[in-house]
């Protein structure tokens, strides 16, 4: 079934929107929960599709998956029964490479057919190879599956990463937890969902210490426990809607936040002309987005956390192509992950791609256009662009916008957008 998004743009947002819990903190605490035998409570869970089809994998090898007052999600790995991933289960979803960690940690052997996930460049797995064979792990590549096996248990390590890999990061902390000793990542990824996980995890009584800094070290225990965990809320779903209040002009305050994970795109808009407010209300922090004429142009580069973060690139994109000037956007992490351009630019954008820069040559407008989603960001970027555009767009291929946006419609329909979805 074909769905599509028809969005009658030129609306300035205004309004308040609560965001939802991180995507890529959940499809990673998800997995982790394996690592325990005993259940695992997790609130602030997001309902996207990316969370369905890892719920989906959890119970197909024998986990138990429930909902318990409403959002509390339960997780019970006690029953998990096969350590063999196969393609059916993973082709959409990249995260699906955190059943590797979670399973060789908990049962010293996995099997994991290589992930999907969006379209955005080469995206390797070599790093997470490497530091599972650091930690005495027999992997090998074959069969388009990931064999690992540590048949005399995980043994702590030091694990130099040559790129700064989230992923990564994150594979060989969950199977660290269980190592006997001392493990020490270095060069690691300091993203808020690096943290989130290391937070959830010794919840479960892992002793891992240092992340959100580029070394993280975990010492080894033989047991984890289950526990309570409430999920942070999602830095990217949360800029995304900065961007957009930006990009239409609009008024908007953005409710559930932890702003110092906002620091970079709060600046960027900021140098681009928009009013940004960060404010408590006591009960909450928020952050209020007011956008006004046409942008300032600006120069974007992505890098890791606390950088600008490459899944706004693209968002980010849609808002400067209304700008004064001409604005460069370096793309430094993933090389291919600019197929929204083209469609931008079907929408009067004027953007030259070379190599990993786009220089975006600001336009006085936008107008509505036929547009096709390539990945979840391009996505975002497309739907911002239709509400800042001229006349009406429809936005295709919108199960890629469903993997990683709670209830994008409904929430932007609350900000008085004009979007409806239709299913063929
Ligand atoms: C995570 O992807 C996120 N996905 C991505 O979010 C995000 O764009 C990315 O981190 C960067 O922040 C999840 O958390 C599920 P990386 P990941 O490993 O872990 C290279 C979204 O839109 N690399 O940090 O796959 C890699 O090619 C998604 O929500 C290796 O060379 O990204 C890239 O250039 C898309 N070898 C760089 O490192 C490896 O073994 C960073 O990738 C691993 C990565």
């Amino acid at each position: 079934m074909k769905q599509w998004y028809r969005i009658e743009g030129g609306k300035p947002l205004e309004g308040a929107v609560t965001i939802s819990g991180a995507k890529n903190a959940a499809v990673a605490i998800i997995p982790a929960s394996i690592l325990t035998g005993e259940c695992c409570v997790l609130e602030n869970i997001p309902c996207i599709e990316d969370v369905h089809t890892l719920l989906e994998i959890l119970k197909r090898i024998g986990g138990a998956v429930s909902y318990t007052m409403g959002e509390r999600l339960r997780l019970d790995s006690s029953g998990v029964n096969s350590c063999s991933i196969t393609f059916d289960m993973v082709s959409t979803l990249r995260a699906s490479y955190y059943l590797l960690g979670a399973l060789l940690g908990r049962y010293g052997h996995a099997e994991l057919s290589l992930p999907g996930g969006c379209v955005i460049g080469q995206r390797p797995i070599d790093q997470h190879i490497k530091g599972m064979r650091a930690l005495g792990a027999h992997v090998v590549v074959e069969d388009g599956l990931v064999k690992a096996r540590a048949d005399n248990g995980l043994v702590g390590s030091e694990v130099y990463f040559d790129v700064v890999s989230v992923g990564a990061t994150i594979n060989v902390m969950m199977a660290a937890t269980m190592a006997a000793g001392q493990t020490t990542l270095v060069n690691a990824a300091k993203e808020p969902h690096v943290v989130d996980v290391a937070n959830f995890l010794n919840m479960m009584g892992a002793r891992v210490k240092g992340a959100g800094t580029d070394m993280i070290r975990i010492t080894g225990v033989s047991k984890l426990h289950g526990c309570d965990y409430a999920i942070i809320p999602d830095q990217i779903e949360a800029g995304t809607y900065m961007v957009a209040a930006a990009a239409t002009g609009g008024n908007v305050v953005i409710k559930n936040i932890i702003p110092t994970h906002l620091e970079a795109i709060s600046a960027k808009l900021m140098e681009s002309g928009a009013a940004v407010v960060e404010g408590d209300d006591g009960r909450e922090f928020f952050m209020q987005v007011t956008g006004g004429g046409r942008p300032r142009a600006i120069n974007v580069k992505t890098l890791p956390y606390p950088g600008f973060p490459t899944d706004l690139q693209q968002p980010m994109m849609a808002h400067l192509v209304k700008a004064h000037g001409n604005s460069f956007i370096m793309e430094n992490i993933f090389e291919e992950r600019f197929n929204h351009v083209a469609e931008l630019v079907r929408m009067g954008a004027l953007i030259d791609l070379n190599g990993r820069t786009a220089m975006v040559q600001g336009v006085e407008r936008l107008t509505g256009a036929p547009l096709f989603a390539s990945d979840l960001r391009a996505g975002a970027a497309l739907v911002v662009a239709a509400l800042a555009a001229k006349g009406t767009s429809t936005v295709h291929n919108i199960e890629l916008i469903d993997r990683g946006y709670e209830h994008l419609e409904q929430k932007l329909r609350a900000l008085g957008a004009n979007i409806t979805r239709h299913v063929e």
